[in-house]
């Protein structure tokens, strides 16, 4: 360890939830930070776009910068620490500058990075720095650095799990609580979970951009954001959730990236999963991923996913490995050694699938909608039929064998031409794991 009596001097450029974290963390935590680093860590310069702003946190002492430039051209800081957010805009600017200047970067920005990952990393590269991001997937669990260095004697063959709090947070609450989406989904705004559009934690963009930065670790590829495929929640609904529960499984929204034979697959979107699978007990806003490895076998982490203190102590670990002078490459491996990606859709694959159908309740129409999953060579395992004697209609969820994704889609659009389907069918993945 480093016992270098100079100070780690550090900005920090972003002082919303994750940002005033890492401020507090530092303040409270100094003196054990500073046993484990061997040297202060000293926070040189801030900045955000409202100065006045009480963030529970003390920030006299620190100067205050209204340049962003200048705050990464500084040459007293060793590390930017960027907390603004966002794939473009001022978070691209401050973290390039930063690199040309020859300084660190520490970010929690996934969105920047399954974006813009491959060329940062070059450019980090080229001027000798690093780009540190353990906050930016999975919140407080130390994913990254378990691939990137616990992990790095193996072949990792499939990576999967829960990369996204506030989704977990919205289908744990609906199930337990059996409120409504619109409902839950402010619930975890107020408590600092969400992004600042929520539709990126709902749709599933979240998630694919942390998948995207796994996918890279695991298995040597350049980060590809548009090789995902993605699905969000908003579509489920709490008979989806029941269902479910009725057959024996947890509706959890699932990012996946997979190789096989050198082609990957990367899917976010929601599954099934057996309520006898542990990523299945994962609730609420905690995360969990689980890594198959060639010599390690299986390996799950779980923890807090999002929200100030889990989110901060990630940022902080990540400033304290620089400060103690551990430099890894971005994404495990130099570079020119990154492999671009070459994919396969995830219908390529075979699974058991749910479908939800909202239908007339007359004569004949489970025969049609049997028929039809039938001529598509599609096997029905289970079948539960609700009726509801009020409005003439029925509740119909089905489960098939596993089959062909592309044959389930197929027989799933005749389905929905057929007049007595009132809605368009909800098919959910049901996910082996
Ligand atoms: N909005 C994200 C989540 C925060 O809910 O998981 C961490 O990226």
């Amino acid at each position: 360890m480093t016992n270098n009596k100079t100070p780690f001097r550090i900005a920090i450029a972003g002082l919303g939830t994750v940002g005033a974290g890492v401020v507090k963390v530092l303040q409270d935590n100094h003196d054990v930070i500073k046993n484990r680093c061997g040297r202060d860590i000293e926070i040189i310069s801030v900045t955000a776009s409202n100065k006045t702003k009480d963030r529970g946190v003390d920030i006299s002492n620190y100067e205050w910068v209204d340049n962003l430039s200048s705050m990464a051209e500084d040459n007293r800081v060793d590390a930017v620490v960027e907390m603004i957010g966002g794939s473009e805009g001022d978070a691209k600017t401050l973290v390039e500058v930063a690199l040309k200047n020859g300084k660190h970067v520490v970010t929690a920005n996934k969105a920047l990075l399954a974006h813009h990952g491959f060329v940062l990393s070059q450019l980090a590269e080229s001027y000798g720095v690093s780009i540190a991001y353990e906050a930016s997937v999975a919140g407080g669990i130390p994913v990254i650095k378990a691939l990137r260095e616990g992990l790095a004697a193996n072949e990792i063959t499939n990576i999967y799990g829960i990369l996204n709090g506030t989704c977990n947070y919205i289908l744990t609450e609906m199930r337990e609580t059996e409120r409504n989406f619109d409902a839950v989904l402010k619930d975890a705004q107020e408590m600092g979970y969400a992004e600042a559009d929520p539709s990126f934690d709902v749709d599933g963009v979240d998630a694919a951009h942390k998948l995207v930065l796994l996918g890279a670790l695991a298995f040597g590829v350049q980060p590809d954001f548009e090789s995902l495929e993605i699905e969000g929640i908003s579509n489920l609904t709490m008979k989806d959730i029941n269902y479910a529960e009725e057959l024996g499984y947890r509706i959890k929204l699932i990012g996946m990236a997979q190789c096989d034979d050198g082609v990957f697959t990367q899917v976010v979107s929601p599954c099934f999963v057996s309520k006898k699978n542990a990523i299945s007990q994962v609730e609420g806003v905690f995360n969990a991923i689980m890594v198959e490895g060639d010599f390690v076998d299986k390996v799950m982490i779980q923890g807090r996913g999002a929200g100030a203190g889990p989110t901060a102590s990630s940022v902080v670990a990540d400033i304290i490995d620089l400060a103690r002078g551990e430099r890894v490459s971005t994404f495990g491996v130099p570079t020119e050694k990154l492999k671009a990606i070459e994919w396969r859709g995830v219908e390529t694959l075979n699974a058991k699938c749910y479908i939800h159908l909202h239908v007339k309740d007359v004569s004949g129409v489970i025969a049609d909608i049997t028929a039809c999953l039938k001529d598509k060579d599609v096997s029905i395992d289970s079948f539960i039929q609700r009726g509801h004697e009020e409005d003439g209609t029925a509740s119909v969820a089905i489960v098939t064998h596993k089959a062909s994704l592309v044959k389930v889609n197929n027989a799933v659009r005749v389905v929905e031409e057929l007049a007595t389907v009132l809605n368009k069918p909800t098919l959910v993945r049901i996910e082996d794991i």
